[in-house]
């Protein structure tokens, strides 16, 4: 990796990825869940966070693609890979590992409601204001950060970094 600074530690993001377990275990009892992660980002943070929700749910993932200008807004979203379950009726939360511009899960969130969720919420890894175009509600935050290009823990720069267990702020050197 060029040169990079750690941001999450491993203890870090254990400890937050159980307390979000727990709020969400609070939250959803009795619910009809269904955990939805957005690949290839959130495979880590999904394998972690499931196993510290004490209730029974449902997993399945999508993976959306972005074309045209994919750092600036216009970019078109579409879904590369949809849901498989049935998702009428159920209390669906998206499993994100990090939101920037708010586009994605602008996109999949009315995506998901439109298809007849019951409820729709979000649980991030990282919410990551800096370049925001779209007002959306994430009820689930693991960390805020304000900038800057982030790898590890699932995150990518160019399919790389994926695989680290924790994650750093990549300085292209
Ligand atoms: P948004 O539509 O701009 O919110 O983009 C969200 C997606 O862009 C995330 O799911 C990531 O796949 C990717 N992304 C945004 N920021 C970063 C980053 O700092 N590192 C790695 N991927 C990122
Ligand atoms: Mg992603």
């Amino acid at each position: 990796m060029s040169e990079r600074k750690l941001v999450l530690s491993k203890e870090a993001i254990d400890r937050r990825v159980q307390e979000l377990g727990s709020t969400i275990t609070r939250d959803y009892a009795g619910a009809n869940l269904l955990a939805i992660g957005v690949l290839n980002g959130a495979f880590m943070f999904m394998a972690d966070l499931v196993r510290e929700i004490k209730l029974d749910l449902q997993i399945d993932f999508v993976r959306l693609s972005s074309y045209g200008m994919s750092t600036t807004s216009g970019g078109e979203i579409r879904l590369s890979k949809d849901v498989e379950l049935d998702i009428r009726d159920r209390d669906i939360l998206i499993v994100e590992d990090i939101v920037d511009t708010g586009l994605t899960l602008a996109f999949l969130h009315n995506y998901l409601q439109e298809r007849g969720a019951r409820t729709v919420r979000t649980c991030a890894l990282i919410d990551k204001k800096e370049r925001r175009e779209v007002g959306v509600a994430i009820e689930y935050v693991g960390f805020e950060v304000k900038k800057g290009f982030l790898v590890g823990y699932g995150l990518d720069c160019r399919e790389q970094y994926r695989q680290y267990g924790e994650v750093f702020l990549l300085k292209e050197i």
